[in-house]
């Protein structure tokens, strides 16, 4: 695999493959010298066209913890605000060398086009790319699930587990990633979801799909609630009545975490709105596995790289 642009780019045993190996480089982060020679001499850049805290910061951990050199490169403050192009500014990261390039974009297939435009030789992992695809957030929520469950051995999947995916799932690139890379890994999937935010494409692929929560709730025995932030910058119409609303009907909060089974796991990738899809006392509840995620997010995006720079060959 050269590179990771979508979870349907992973198969079972490709996704599983990264799941173990990020098993051993959650050991070394574990370590008093977090450091592998891994990719020494080998430049990861960083293209961030959006905002983001996590995935950013946890690819350019992971890329210094493996002995990569890291070019850190946000579109606010560089030549971008002056018209530059995403080929132009990709030709120019090339001629420095840039063996992979961690990107994400506020257009939906950027990464695609990066990985198949010729304008770079090296790897491309999408870090997000519009509404599209969010595919290192899906291994890590797996990674994170299947170690919650005690589901962790080599070479296991996710099979037999359930898993709502809750909130704006229209414009959830997480949602879409996790929806391919959980039923890849044996999961079932249940999409919750106000009818104007849940596309037809996406309930087809799921083993269920409600518009109440309540109901999802009450009639699914879930392993993981995984709640979604609602995307308000990527709305321009009226989805749902009000804020208000929207956390009244289809947000976590005490009486749904109270009638939850005592071993549903709560997720949210990050960033929170709280008090809209997700109440504080939830997010931060013995169940919520959410920095958990955050964590693992270091493990999964060293795994991916040593997969695709260092061929998973050492
Ligand atoms: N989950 C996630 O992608 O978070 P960031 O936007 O902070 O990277």
């Amino acid at each position: 695999m050269k590179h990771l642009l979508s979870a349907n780019d992973l198969t079972r045993e490709n996704a599983i493959e990264i799941l173990d190996t990020a098993i051993e480089m959650a050991g070394v982060n574990d370590r008093e010298i977090k450091k592998l020679p891994t990719l020494r001499g080998k430049t990861v850049v960083n293209l961030f066209f959006e905002d983001s805290t996590r995935t950013r910061i946890s690819f350019e951990v992971a890329a210094k913890r493996l002995s990569a050199d890291v070019i850190n490169f946000a579109a606010k403050g560089s030549s971008v605000s002056k018209g530059e192009s995403l080929k132009d500014t990709a030709q120019t990261l090339e001629a420095m060398g840039a063996d992979a390039v961690v990107i994400r974009h506020y257009a939906s297939g950027a990464a695609h086009t990066l990985a198949h435009s010729g304008w770079v030789n090296g790897s491309v992992i999408n870090a997000g790319d519009g509404t599209h695809e969010h595919p290192s957030q899906a291994l890590l929520d797996a990674f994170t699930l299947r170690k919650a469950v005690n589901q962790d051995a080599a070479g296991a999947g996710l099979d037999g587990l359930s898993v709502a995916i809750v909130g704006d799932i229209a414009h959830s690139r997480v949602a879409r990633s996790n929806l391919t890379l959980l039923k890849t890994l044996g999961a079932k999937v249940h999409l919750v979801a106000p009818a104007t935010l849940l596309p037809k494409g996406l309930t087809d692929k799921a083993d269920s799909y409600s518009y109440s929560l309540d109901e999802t709730i009450d009639s699914v025995d879930l392993d993981a609630i995984m709640m979604l932030r609602v995307q308000s910058e990527r709305m321009n119409a009226s989805f749902f009545p009000s804020e208000r609303e929207y956390a009244r009907i289809w947000g976590l909060n005490q009486d749904r975490l109270a009638r939850l089974g005592e071993n549903t796991f709560i997720m949210h990738p990050g960033p929170m709105n709280r008090g809209l899809e997700i109440d504080a006392r939830s997010a931060d509840s013995r169940r919520s596995l959410i920095l958990d995620q955050v964590a693992n997010g270091v493990s999964i995006r060293m795994a991916i790289m040593y997969h695709l720079l260092a061929g998973g060959a050492e």
